[in-house]
């Protein structure tokens, strides 16, 4: 089976990330003086959350990312047993290499529960010397005020169509696909804003016809 399109084209660093500029620029600081607070991803679907959360360990700690990045998905497992049981013994254990600390990446921290979220306080000041939380949602009004004070908030915005554009001209030309000027602008339209939503479409349109047309994609993606 051919490989998801939105995984292959994923940016592996905060440079190939587009749209968030930003975002992207205070990251890339933390970057160069080796450390940061801890973090809080805010925004919709498909806008780079979990991308820069990835690069961001990356760029830090260049072959050790994977020892150092710690990810739950907190959809999976939300209650205040992963809080007390995994995130804990994670945050206990020293990171590898010259830094002196590493990352636990929440993703979709907006699905725990409140008593893990009021647990999650203590463990982030408890364990703050080695370990910085970086944490994605949806929506920030579901993370509890006393976890928001402690980090540094980003907003991500949805894409704009140019962004959503360009990012899927570069991937037709990897893919070398034949594709009408209109059904760039049907697969942007449909995404709003959503670069996940638009390469998606644009993979589905693809595995449907040689030729991509506005009709191919709305039949593919409908
Ligand atoms: N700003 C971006 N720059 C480049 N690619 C992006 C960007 N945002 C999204 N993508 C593409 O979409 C895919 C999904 O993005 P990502 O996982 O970062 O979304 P997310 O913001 O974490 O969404 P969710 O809220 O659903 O978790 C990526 O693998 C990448 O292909
Ligand atoms: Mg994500």
């Amino acid at each position: 089976m051919e490989e998801i399109w939105t995984e292959k084209y994923r940016p592996s660093n905060l440079s190939e990330v587009v749209g968030q500029t930003p975002i992207t620029g205070r990251l890339k600081n933390y970057v160069k003086e080796r450390s940061m607070p801890h973090l809080l991803f805010a925004g919709p679907a498909g806008t780079g959350k979990t991308t820069c959360a990835l690069a961001l360990a990356k760029e830090l700690f260049g072959e050790l990312w994977k020892h150092n990045l710690h990810e739950l998905n907190a959809s999976d497992e939300r209650g205040i047993d992963v809080v007390r049981g995994k995130i804990k013994e994670f945050a206990r254990t020293a990171p590898l290499g010259e830094d002196g600390f590493k990352i636990i990446f929440l993703d979709e921290a907006d699905a725990l529960t409140g008593a893990a979220q009021a647990a999650l306080r203590r463990t982030m000041e408890k364990y703050s010397r080695t370990c910085r939380f970086v944490m994605s949602c949806n929506f920030s009004s579901k993370i509890i005020d006393p976890i928001q004070s402690r980090c540094a908030v980003f907003r991500f915005r949805p894409l704009k169509a140019e962004d959503v554009e360009r990012y899927l001209k570069f991937v037709a030309v990897k893919e070398e696909l034949n594709i009408d000027k209109e059904a760039y602008e049907s697969l942007t339209y449909l995404a709003q804003g959503d670069l996940r939503r638009a390469i998606n479409g644009l993979q589905m349109a693809a595995a449907a016809n040689v030729d991509i047309t506005p009709d191919v994609v709305y039949q593919a993606v409908a």
